[in-house]
Formats: C-alpha cells, sequence, structure tokens
C-alpha cells in the first residue's frame, strides 16, 4: 500500500483487515430497549493496514486526516476528544485482557462517512478490536462477545449509551443476508432479502450534532416509561415486555413525552416481530410498508429526525420501484435506507438525488450497498 509506505518511512503493512458498517432495516432504536433488530452489514466499510515497528508506540493514521497519532503502550491516554477515541477504547480493554501488545504502525481508510448513520464508530471499534487480537495472537474473537466488549467500551469510555445493535452487525455480518437479533437473549439469525431488491443508502450529507445527548435522553425516556408502567406491569424489565395492547391500557399514566416514546418502541417491537414472516416469505410490499411507517413514527413520536431526512423519505416513496423508505440509526441528521426493485434502482437513485437538492440546496451521496460479512482479515 503506497500510502502507508509515505506515512512510515518507506515500510510496506505486514497485514490488512476490513469491517464493514451497517444500515438497519427496522427496529429503530430498539436495542436498549431488548427488543429485535434487523441490520445487515455493508460494503462501505474502514480498512486498516498495520505493521509491528519494534517499539513501544502504537502509531494511527488515517485517511482522514494524515497526521500520525503516537501512542505509547506503557501509558496509554485517557479520552482526547478525537477519532483515536475509539482505537483507544479498544486498547485499554485489550490490554486489561492481557493480549501483550506490541508497538506498530496503522493506517486506516475508510469508504464510510461519519457521522452519518451508519455506524462509523462501531465499525473502527470493532476492526480495531479484531485486528490487535488476530495480528498478535494469530487467533480471531469470538465475534458476538467481541461486539459486547466493544459496545462497553462506546458505553463506557467514550459516553454514548448505546445499545449492541451497530457492533453485532459489524462483528457477525453476512453476505447477502439480514441479522435477525433479540438483544435482549442476544440470539440471532439470518433472514433473506430476495434478490431482486436492492438496498439503496441516501447520505443527506447533513451530520448529526449533539446526537450523544439526545441520544442518552431519549434512552432515559424508555427506562422512565419502564418504571412508571412498573405500577401496572410488575414484572416489566424494558419496554420489550409490554405489547401493544397492555401499552393501551395504561399509557394515559404516562407524561406526553414519555408516552410518545415509549409508544414508538412497543408499535416499533411489533413491526420487526410483523417484519419476519414476511420476509421469510418475500412480501417485500408489505415489509416496505413497516419501513415508511416506521420513518413516520420517527418523526412524530420519537422525535428523531430532521427536514432534511423527511425530504430524502418523501421523495423516495413517491418514485417508481421503491417499496419502503426510512431514516436509518441514531437519527438527527445522516441516511435513509431505500429498499428498491433492482432494475429500477440506477433510475431511482438519480431520480433521488435531482429530487432532494431541488427542494434542499444540497447534493446528497447515494449508494447501492450489498449486504456483506463482518470484520475479517484480508
Ligand atoms: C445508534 C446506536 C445503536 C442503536 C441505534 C438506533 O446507532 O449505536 O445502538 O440504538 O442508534 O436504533
Amino acid at each position: 500500500m503506497k500510502k502507508f509506505s509515505e506515512i512510515y518511512q518507506g515500510q510496506a503493512p505486514e497485514s490488512a483487515y476490513f469491517c464493514p458498517g451497517r444500515v438497519n432495516l427496522i427496529g429503530e432504536h430498539i436495542d436498549y430497549n431488548g427488543g429485535l433488530v434487523l441490520p445487515a452489514a455493508i460494503s462501505l466499510g474502514i480498512t486498516a493496514h498495520i505493521r509491528k515497528n519494534g517499539t513501544r508506540f502504537i502509531n494511527l493514521c488515517s485517511d482522514h486526516s494524515e497526521v500520525i497519532t503516537s501512542l505509547s503502550i506503557d501509558a496509554l491516554p485517557d479520552k482526547t476528544l478525537h477519532w483515536t477515541d475509539y482505537v483507544v477504547g479498544v486498547l485499554h480493554s485489550l490490554h486489561k485482557k492481557e493480549l501483550t501488545l506490541e508497538g506498530c504502525d496503522v493506517y486506516f481508510t475508510s469508504t464510510l462517512p461519519q457521522g452519518s448513520g451508519l455506524s462509523s464508530s462501531a465499525a473502527l471499534e470493532v476492526l480495531s478490536y479484531y485486528m490487535f487480537c488476530h495480528f498478535f495472537s494469530g487467533v480471531a474473537p469470538e465475534r458476538v462477545a467481541m461486539a459486547l466488549k466493544c459496545q462497553q467500551i462506546e458505553n463506557n469510555f467514550i459516553g454514548l449509551n448505546c445499545g449492541i445493535m451497530d457492533q453485532f452487525a459489524s462483528a457477525c455480518g453476512e453476505e447477502n443476508r439480514l441479522l435477525l437479533l433479540d438483544c435482549r437473549l442476544l440470539e440471532w439469525r439470518t433472514l433473506p432479502l430476495p434478490k431482486d431488491v436492492a438496498i439503496v443508502i441516501a447520505d443527506t450529507t447533513k451530520r448529526r450534532t449533539l446526537t450523544s445527548g439526545e441520544y442518552n435522553r431519549r434512552r432515559a425516556d424508555c427506562e422512565e416509561a419502564v418504571r412508571l408502567l412498573k405500577k401496572f406491569v410488575p414484572d416489566i424489565k424494558s419496554l420489550r415486555d409490554v405489547n401493544l395492547e397492555t401499552f393501551n391500557q395504561f399509557a394515559s399514566h404516562l407524561p406526553e413525552q414519555v408516552h410518545k416514546r415509549a409508544r414508538h418502541v412497543v408499535e416499533e417491537i411489533e413491526r420487526t416481530q410483523l417484519a419476519i414472516p414476511l420476509l421469510e416469505n418475500g412480501d417485500i410490499q408489505q415489509f416496505g410498508r413497516l419501513l415508511n411507517e416506521c420513518h413516520a413514527s420517527l418523526r412524530n413520536l420519537y422525535e428523531v429526525s430532521i427536514s432534511e431526512l423527511d425530504v430524502m423519505v418523501q421523495v423516495a416513496q413517491s418514485l417508481p420501484g421503491c417499496y419502503g423508505a426510512r431514516l436509518t440509526g441514531a437519527g438527527f441528521g445522516g441516511c435513509t435506507v431505500n429498499l428498491v426493485s433492482i432494475e429500477k434502482a440506477e433510475d431511482f437513485a438519480n431520480q433521488l438525488s435531482a429530487g432532494y437538492e431541488a427542494k434542499t440546496g444540497l447534493h446528497p451521496e447515494i449508494y447501492v450497498c450489498q449486504s456483506s460479512r463482518g470484520a475479517t482479515f484480508i
């Protein structure tokens, strides 16, 4: 790799690793409520090249900034609000696990737009975790355990109280399959997407701002709903434990905002359950309708959409060949996911791009994606 040699004194890398981002099809803001989610790992992702350098320093560099960050293995830093925090968090965690770290040079390149709802931070964590384990011990880590570790790093080191979905998808992705994960039991299986359906991702190019505060507040509202519903449903541990009928019985006891957040969650869990037989039977029309309903709920009840996401979804839903469209990921900016008939996908992408630009003045990025395998040695 030419760039690697330019940056690291003419040396060539020894190994390379890839980790995909993810797109979530349905089950949004559900992982931390213990329900089911349906993401896929995607062909966009992060690649890392690595070599040992014979020192006690781990050097990190990326195509994003091309400035080298040098970390002493013997005095790993705290959080510095820099992209390298995700890697540093992983190194702290591996150090505790007594993996013998050695000095090395690493160069990251990414095709995954940052802060776009495609989970670039989880991809960087999972990539780093997988790479350091495999490169220094020769053994690939167990995938679900790795996802859990990376989620803990995000919760405790980075400070985002996220669920398990993103790290899980980056770790366990499979080619041409969607991943159905029960976030409470951590049991999962895959579901097919019909061959004649494309996953089209549309980036509004509006980046999220203040997400971790808003995200953590949504989570706190859900916890508050559980606390209040306990009076009526004593066994409730998370919103997963109430179905829509029970929820409707007691919802009037919740303050308005908590009610709205919890209603999204309870209805979204039902939508995800409905999606399973639809996908098993290849009923993409009905599955697409669930995506449209999900977007309306994220906009009106969970209030994590922004006008650019709404415009992107509105234009997409009006185009031929589109089965369903909605924002994907945490929201507050970023991308939409669209299910589109493969033969119409190219026209769809062009018309969506033109329609969005005409209404917002912004030029979007559109990707026609494949689902991909999880973190891997390449
Ligand atoms: C972010 C989090 C995930 C999940 C989604 C919303 O991507 O990292 O854990 O909660 O938002 O579904």
